[in-house]
């Protein structure tokens, strides 16, 4: 199949890009006593995740329970739900993800320490260390040790995410809050015990992977790469695009076939690839609107242009697929495992 084939819109993979960063990520952590555990939610394919781990990783990070079933469903052997894991049905998920390999996660709270009991999984205690979302308070943290102790639980360690930091545009700005950030977690991680120090993301791998004490980094968005993180100067392609198809060519603008149901605008809209004329104006539920300045040659109705996304993990999560790419040719379909999951019974 060739790219030209393809129903619109959708998700390319330009696979060289998306080999040089694997490559990149892991010549950085080849000499280092910290490891690379790989975010699955940035991509959600069970592909990608293969060949970060022909790369060298010491597991793979998940953020909902489901992903944890789906990557020890494909064989992985140990997977980190870096997220409180809350309710029964997730529970359910969790178990079945435990039955297959060695899971572990994350828990804040007497609650989500209380619900994982009984089940065959070891636990991060999830430090707040200054994003405003999950994570105990650094002193609750050695109790909530103890409370997993008397339940039987093996504590593994404690996690700490610098979300608040990872895309500060000024790098000066990102080390010292990574600094920050984990000196709070390297503070608290005695008291906790179990030797697991995790945390990172792709804003902060090279601060946070090379303090001393750290054991893992989280990065996720590395491997395929947006706009937002682009705009870092990180040592990352942008392997992801959205083919889109020109639909209408008015005076001074045009409009092609991708729209909020197809690229997430959290971080902005998306850009043109830089073959395409005009820029990118707005975007309605199946339209983007993309305006032509003086110079700009209109394209025609049935040809196609790439959209660059400005945010990884909530694009990939609205497809189905991938489609792998070289050259114009599609040399892979790759499975997005989108949404929640199906009920799985214990
Ligand atoms: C818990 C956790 N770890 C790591 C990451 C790193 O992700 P990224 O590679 O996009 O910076 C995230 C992203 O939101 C996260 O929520």
């Amino acid at each position: 199949v060739r790219i030209a084939d393809l129903l619109t819109p959708c998700l390319l993979v330009d696979v060289d890009v998306l080999e040089r960063n694997l490559a990149e990520m892991a010549s950085f952590f080849a000499d280092r006593p910290c490891g690379l555990r790989p975010h699955f939610k940035a991509h959600k394919c069970v592909e990608i995740a293969r060949r970060q781990r022909e790369h060298g990783i010491v597991g793979v990070t998940v953020q909902i329970p489901y992903e944890a079933v789906v990557l020890a469903e494909a064989g992985f052997d140990d997977v980190l739900v870096a997220n409180q894991v809350v309710g029964r049905r997730r529970i359910e998920q969790v178990a079945a993800a435990a039955s297959r390999c060695r899971v572990t996660v994350a828990v804040d709270s007497d609650e989500t320490i209380d619900a994982l009991a009984g089940l065959d999984v070891g636990i991060l205690i999830e430090v707040n260390v200054g994003l405003v979302r999950g994570g105990a308070p650094p002193d609750r943290a050695a109790g909530l040790a103890d409370r997993a102790h008397g339940l039987g639980l093996e504590v593994r360690g404690v996690q700490g995410y610098e979300g608040h930091v990872v895309g500060l545009a000024d790098a000066a700005a990102r080390r010292e809050g990574a600094e920050r950030s984990m000196a709070i977690l390297l503070d608290v991680a005695p008291q906790v015990g179990g030797g697991i120090v995790s945390a990172g993301g792709t804003g902060t791998y090279d601060v946070t992977g090379a303090i001393p004490g750290i054991t893992e980094v989280q990065a996720g968005s590395y491997v395929l790469m947006d706009t937002a993180y682009s705009a870092l100067g990180l040592p990352f392609g942008e392997a992801l695009s959205c083919l889109a198809t020109v639909t209408t060519v008015a005076e001074r603008h045009y409009v092609v076939d991708a729209g909020l149901k197809a690229l997430a605008t959290d971080h902005g809209p998306p850009v043109l690839a830089s073959d395409a004329p005009g820029s990118v104006r707005f975007l309605s539920d199946e339209h983007a609107t993309i305006g032509l300045g003086p110079d700009d040659r209109p394209p025609a109705p049935g040809d196609t242009v790439r959209l660059r996304p400005s945010h990884v993990d909530p694009t990939v999560a609205l497809h189905d697929r991938l489609y792998a790419v070289r050259e114009g040719e599609v040399l892979e379909v790759w499975t997005v495992h989108r949404g929640w999951g199906p009920l799985v019974r214990r």
